[in-house]
């Protein structure tokens, strides 16, 4: 009879609980065979009554362990596996490309001074490439490019430069224009650690009344600076059929630093673009007077200056999509 109070009360936390509690009772050494070798000596006339509490507490322990079985297996079981202070599963994030979070600096920096975006197709015709930017036919800076052309005579081409959305712009709108486009280009180049087929470039042109060299020089140092911090830049003669006088700009990225970077083979000067004040010829073209109006235009590399700005030593890595190339962006914008 107590036994049988024990199996009534009993309650159990876990599966493993409940079977402590079947071995208890129910085991081949348990209290209930305990129970049976005693109902033998049992004299005959208590036989009756204590072979009905033994039964009675075998059904109830029974009963008792199916029931505790039950509520742990199934939903219970996997309800109890349930650990809701498990931290969750980490989503990862992408980042943005070195050329983009680069491009977007460049945008920033520009818009502060008034430029505003525009841009031109990929595909493009001999006139805006070429012929429109004082490159007539046959002229012989035209080999400074080599052209990828899609069709000949007449020509079109993957663009070589951005200049071609200066004329696209002219064309369409009058001075004072500022505007900066950005976008990709094309070049018929062999890949190497310095130089790429495909490549992106920012163009900046700015025509108003009175425009001088020195706002483009003063224009581009306000650039270097906020883009690299203090630097020191400078100005190369240089030839463009679209620009007259010409100019290349180089930044010095500092020996002390010791970088890698194979492409400037050790002077220490990266060049970064091409600028100069617009030909009166290119302004006549897009039926702008240049009696009345001046103006500079830059065109600039964008993975160069991603080179510089994130001390990378080869051009190829843009475009191989090495995950652990890309994960060093991280939270950059
Ligand atoms: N289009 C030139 C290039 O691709 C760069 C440039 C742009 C030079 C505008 C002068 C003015 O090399």
């Amino acid at each position: 009879k107590k036994y049988i109070e024990e199996v009534e009360s009993f309650t159990a936390q876990n599966a493993a609980e409940v079977e402590a509690f079947r071995i208890k009772f129910l085991g081949k050494k348990g209290i209930l065979n305990d129970l049976f070798v005693e109902f033998k000596s049992v004299p005959n006339e208590q036989k009756k009554e204590f072979g009905q509490v033994v039964n009675e507490l075998k059904n109830a322990a029974t009963e008792k362990v199916n029931s505790l079985n039950e509520s742990f297996s199934g939903k219970a079981e996997t309800k109890s596996e349930l650990d809701l202070t498990r931290p969750g599963e980490i989503t990862e994030l992408g980042s943005r490309h070195p050329i983009n979070i680069t491009k977007n600096r460049i945008i920033d920096i520009f818009s502060r001074i008034g430029f505003s975006l525009s841009d031109g197709p990929e595909i493009e015709d001999d006139w805006h490439n070429f012929t429109a930017l004082n490159l007539p036919e046959h002229h012989p800076a035209r080999d400074m490019q080599d052209t990828f052309f899609i069709e000949q005579n007449p020509d079109v081409v993957l663009r070589t430069h951005t200049s071609s959305v200066q004329i696209r712009y002219m064309e369409q709108n009058q001075p004072p224009i500022r505007i900066l486009s950005p976008g990709r280009v094309y070049r018929n180049e062999a890949i190497s650690a310095r130089s790429h087929m495909m490549f992106h470039q920012i163009e900046g042109l700015y025509i108003d009344k009175n425009v001088s060299f020195a706002d483009l020089k003063q224009t581009l140092s306000y650039f270097t600076e906020a883009l690299f911090g203090k630097s020191k830049i400078r100005l190369r003669p240089s030839y463009f059929p679209f620009t007259e006088p010409s100019a290349e700009v180089d930044v010095y990225w500092g020996l002390e630093t010791e970088t890698d970077y194979r492409m400037t083979k050790g002077t220490g000067w990266l060049e970064i673009m091409g600028c100069g004040m617009v030909d009166p010829n290119v302004l006549k073209n897009v039926n702008i007077d240049p009696e009345e109006y001046t103006g500079f235009a830059f065109g600039m590399g964008i993975e160069r200056i991603a080179l510089l700005l994130y001390q990378i030593g080869d051009i190829r890595l843009y475009t191989e999509n090495d995950i652990r190339f890309l994960e060093q962006f991280k939270g950059e914008f």
